[in-house]
């Protein structure tokens, strides 16, 4: 293989990967929400855990809902077809906001980590998150926030 071709086969490699790359990113994007609260719940549409593709329906594991009112994003999960798991993405260690990696929560100030429960999986924090009683009907899902 000379060089010209060695070139033209790292590149294409190159972009083969980065093309993987962005695709997965696409896939696994975090899907966010905006809602009001109303008679103090956030009503989030249950379709918005829909994924439709090529006429498959599939559901993503959890959203992240987000309102004007609220100081930290709600992260809920999807649990089953009728159960939902909502939590507050505040840290119970000393108050930051967490990131979701699939069923983890973490923090980035000190290390801890939180199930999608909300259980300590891994301090310093030694509380649960925060989390919410969630009902629904036909359409929606209603995230109790007291
Ligand atoms: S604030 Fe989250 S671990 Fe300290």
């Amino acid at each position: 293989m000379d060089r010209k071709e060695f070139i033209k086969v790292c590149s294409g490699t190159c972009l083969g990967l980065i093309g993987i790359s962005l695709l997965n990113q696409s896939c696994t994007a975090t899907h966010y929400v905006q809602s009001t609260v109303s008679n103090n719940n956030l009503s989030v549409a249950k379709t918005e855990f829909t994924i439709t593709k090529k006429g498959q329906t599939d559901f993503r594991k959890y959203i992240i809902v987000k309102s004007e009112t609220l100081e930290f994003p709600i992260v809920v999960y999807r649990l089953s077809a009728n159960s939902y798991q909502a939590m507050l993405m505040r840290c119970s260690h000393q108050g930051i906001e967490l990131s979701v990696n699939g069923d983890i929560l973490s923090c980035s100030a000190h290390g801890s980590e939180f199930s999608k429960q909300g259980a300590v999986i891994q301090g310093p924090a030694d509380q649960p998150l925060k989390s919410f009683s969630v009902t629904e009907d036909e359409n929606n899902i209603y995230i109790k926030l007291s």
